[in-house]
């Protein structure tokens, strides 16, 4: 009797595990933006020369970031029904909005990590921060 308890045990907690972990996972990818995003604000504001290099490696490092973020909204991961997240219905009933916001965002980080000089790179970091904030407004709501 013991062992079967101790079975179900585990498989619930497995359970559970399996259907919290694409939450948890996008709001880790979402906290760990702010390693690139501290380096890109350094970049934006540098007296110094230039570093394309840096600012395309913290680019490169936002946009498989947010390849993997729009991966991990599966059914089930909705708001609602005690479920902890900050993703609206939105991403779900406007699905094509929340994709378009995404490869806007993506884009706006790949053309700030090509940057060739400061002022390129300034541009696009600014419509980039913009889409975080836009993507936010819409998708992302206060904390269930
Ligand atoms: C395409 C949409 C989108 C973009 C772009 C976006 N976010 Fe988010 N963000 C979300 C969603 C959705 C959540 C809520 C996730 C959840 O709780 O399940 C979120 C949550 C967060 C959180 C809270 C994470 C937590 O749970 O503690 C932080 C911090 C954050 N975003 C920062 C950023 C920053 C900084 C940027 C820009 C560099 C950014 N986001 C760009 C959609 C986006």
């Amino acid at each position: 009797m013991k062992k079967i308890i101790t079975v179900l045990a585990l498989v619930a907690a497995g359970t559970t595990a399996a259907l919290a972990g694409p939450i948890e996972d996008r709001q880790a990818i979402m906290k760990q933006m702010a390693g690139p995003m501290k380096i890109a604000v350094g970049l934006s504001r540098g007296t110094g020369p230039y570093d394309a290099a840096a600012a395309k490696s913290a680019m490169d490092e936002i946009v498989a970031h947010t390849e993997k973020f729009q991966t991990l909204f599966p059914k089930g991961t909705e708001p609602g029904n005690g479920i902890k997240t900050q993703a609206t219905a939105a991403i779900w009933s406007d699905a094509a909005g929340f994709k378009a916001a995404n490869v806007k965002f993506i884009a706006d980080a790949k053309l700030a990590g090509a940057a060739k000089d400061q002022q390129a790179f300034i541009a696009a970091f600014k419509s980039m921060q913009g889409d975080c904030g836009a993507c936010h407004k819409v998708y992302r709501g206060a904390a269930q």
